[in-house]
């Protein structure tokens, strides 16, 4: 299982410290949140950012775009430093073109699925697709609660993927409690934000999570 922190969660005002107190606990990427306000009713940031912490950081940066319209500025994260970018299904008409996009970018293609949409949607862009993210709350904040219906998906998106290398994310509410079940039903990368950035030493939640993954 591979652990990505979310810093969603982190201290705004002080990014680079609290991003060089997870790296110590060895996470295998930064999940960014980037939301527009529109396609999620909160607002973060932009390339600005993400180009501000890809000078910081070594860690692969795992760009989640919560925004509408996501193809209008994909171009713009990869070169900020994006190497995985990912839309939500909800958010893309073109969604196999926004795909391709990516790639010819020179990045990684992520797809996300809100918890009420079903997976059957990513049947024809299979062979588009890097990863897949689970969102396991509805999209928007961080510390919101886990809500299990996930499990069931990721096992049906696992399931979809055959032997495809596509890795298989979960996001939202994710504690150290529900990671082992998570890798179970077929998860390979587990984002957190207020799991590890509230912790008092963060490096040790990263640490944490992962155990609980090879339990
Ligand atoms: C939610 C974001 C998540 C969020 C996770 O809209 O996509 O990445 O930061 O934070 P926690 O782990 O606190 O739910
Ligand atoms: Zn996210």
């Amino acid at each position: 299982m591979k652990i990505a922190p979310s810093i969603l969660s982190a201290d705004f005002a002080a990014l680079a410290d609290d991003i060089a107190r997870v790296e110590a606990g060895l996470p295998d990427q930064l999940h960014v949140d980037v939301m527009d306000g529109r396609f999620v009713p909160n607002l973060t940031i932009g390339p600005v950012v993400v180009e501000a912490i890809r000078k910081r950081t070594r860690l692969p940066l795992d760009v989640h775009l919560m925004i509408v319209e996501p193809e209008r500025y994909l171009a713009d994260f990869v070169s900020a430093g994006a190497d995985l970018v990912t839309v939500h299904a909800e958010a893309c008409v073109h969604l196999q073109r926004a795909l391709a996009q990516i790639r010819e970018l020179g990045a990684r293609a992520g797809v996300a699925l809100n918890p009420s949409t079903p997976p059957d949607t990513l049947e024809y862009v299979l062979d588009d697709l890097d990863l897949v993210l689970v969102m396991s709350v509805n999209p928007g904040f961080g510390g919101q609660k886990f809500i299990p219906s996930a499990y069931a998906k990721l096992a049906r998106v696992r399931a979809m993927l055959g032997a495809r290398p596509i890795d298989v994310s979960v996001d939202g509410g994710v504690k150290v409690e529900h990671v082992r079940r998570l890798a179970a039903e077929g998860a390979s990368i587990a984002v957190a934000g207020s799991a590890i950035f509230g912790a008092p030493d963060p490096a040790e939640a990263v640490r944490q999570m992962r155990a609980a993954a090879e339990k």
